[in-house]
């Protein structure tokens, strides 16, 4: 769209415009003396590791820009990140710092309190099972987006967040996923050529995701069973969809980047060979193969797993007809991905780049994925249709902090 067709407005001009009723009102300037309209004022919803990261990659690589709101459920989370972010000690990060107490949110709803501020982009970084519904407050609210991958832990998830991306597009949001590869020279080089054809027809492929176990924590006997799901979410199926859909994703989204396609068909297996059944290790397996067609026939072999003391293996790789890649070696890397994909979102907001929304690219290996897990927990071969449309919804529809969320079952093939 351009300057004619948005009336013309720039890209900002016209989001802002296009938002919700009342929307001017809550634009109201802080009046703060470095304020000026083209400063990009940045709320973070999620305040941990990968939330407080994404927000210094962005200050790091963009002028003009303030980090000013935080939302997160855990006020300890606010606090330190917040910490971090005031005392942080380069001089291109620190003067961009500039948070209020009263633009600090806590609770399951600080997402909603955030999204009624003033901010102009919102850095969502929470763990997935929360982003189908942030995302789309976020959308309707008229805020640009940056979020991190995966999109959702189920298919139901997915079609909402799908819903949010076609919404923002036609509101002319700029909206970039968390895929760095697709902002990193070497794989942006590399898959030019393969798409040029340099290796020929893909025939086949293979992604892993072969590494150790992330993170588990024990349970504080203050927890009540909710906080203890979120603080220790990467080892519930609805709080992160299982490892082949939270980690492997980035391996499944650069198969797709290549193939210019997502599957239409798997057949897949794993389970859980090592973890204890104890509330710590969650519900999750500890591994997956998956076999994946995709339109023209071609295969892709996916591996994925959280063994410690193992040997640990993460890459994606194709074979054409003509050659084989890495689907990085006949490109060159130039500066940090983590950094460009949120110059690359400044860029598209201010209309000094292209237009960005990436969303249906991440929706789709968000999908792969959950397709690969689908057809590995019910030992069933499964269509992409069949498991994109499936009547499959894991996040519980109330989140209460005094609720009962017992640990579910451990998915067995063929119960
Ligand atoms: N692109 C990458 O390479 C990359 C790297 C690391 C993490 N990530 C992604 O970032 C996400 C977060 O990972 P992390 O390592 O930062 O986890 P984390 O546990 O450090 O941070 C998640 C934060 O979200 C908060 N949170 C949970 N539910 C919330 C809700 N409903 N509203 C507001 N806040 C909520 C938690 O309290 C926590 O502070 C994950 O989806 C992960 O896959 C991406």
């Amino acid at each position: 769209m351009n300057k004619e067709q948005r009336g013309g407005m720039t890209r900002r001009e016209f989001a802002k415009a296009s938002a919700v009723t009342g929307f001017a009102i809550l634009t109201a300037k802080s009046g703060l003396a470095e304020d000026n309209s083209d400063t990009l004022k940045i709320g973070l919803i999620g305040c941990g590791g990968r939330g407080g990261g994404a927000v210094l990659n962005c200050l790091q690589g963009n002028d003009n820009v303030k980090i000013v709101a935080l939302a997160d459920v855990f006020e300890d989370r606010i606090k330190s990140k917040r910490s971090e972010m005031e005392n942080h000690k380069s001089p291109r990060i620190k003067p961009k710092v500039d948070i209020k107490d009263d633009m600090c949110f806590t609770g399951l709803d600080a997402y909603k309190k955030l999204l009624e501020t003033d901010v102009d982009v919102v850095i969502h970084a929470t763990p997935p099972y929360a982003r189908p519904m942030h995302i789309t407050a976020a959308v309707a609210a008229g805020k640009h987006i940056f979020v991190e991958k995966p999109i959702a832990v189920d298919p139901a998830g997915v079609r909402i967040f799908i819903d949010a991306v076609n919404k923002a597009k036609e509101k002319g949001l700029s909206f970039v996923t968390g895929t760095q590869r697709r902002h990193q020279r070497a794989y942006i080089e590399t898959i030019q050529r393969i798409h040029d054809g340099e290796i020929g027809e893909v025939l086949s492929a293979r992604a892993y995701w072969n590494g150790t176990l992330p993170f588990c924590h024990e349970r504080d006997p203050k927890w009540g069973d909710l906080e203890y799901r979120l603080r220790n979410w990467y080892n519930y199926i609805w709080t992160c969809g299982d490892n082949i859909v939270e980690q492997h994703i980035h391996n499944l989204d650069i198969i797709n980047w290549v193939m210019n396609a997502h599957p239409v068909k798997v057949t897949a297996s794993g389970g859980r060979a090592w973890k204890p059944r104890e509330e710590k290790y969650g519900d999750l397996w500890d591994n997956f193969s998956c076999d994946f067609e995709y339109p023209n026939g071609a295969h892709m072999y996916s591996f994925s797993r959280h063994w410690n003391d193992s040997a640990n293996a993460v890459f994606e790789e194709v074979t054409g007809t003509k050659g084989k890649s890495n689907c990085r070696d006949m490109g060159k890397d130039s500066g940090d991905p983590m950094i460009q994909e949120h110059v690359d979102l400044v860029n598209s907001i201010r209309g000094t780049g292209p237009y960005l929304n990436t969303g249906i690219a991440t929706a789709e290996s968000t999908m792969t994925a959950i397709m690969g897990r689908m057809a590995a927990y019910t030992g069933k071969e499964l269509t992409w249709d069949e498991a994109i449309n499936a009547d499959l919804s894991l996040v519980p529809d109330d989140l209460d902090w005094d609720k009962p969320y017992p640990v579910g079952p451990i998915p067995v093939p063929g119960t």
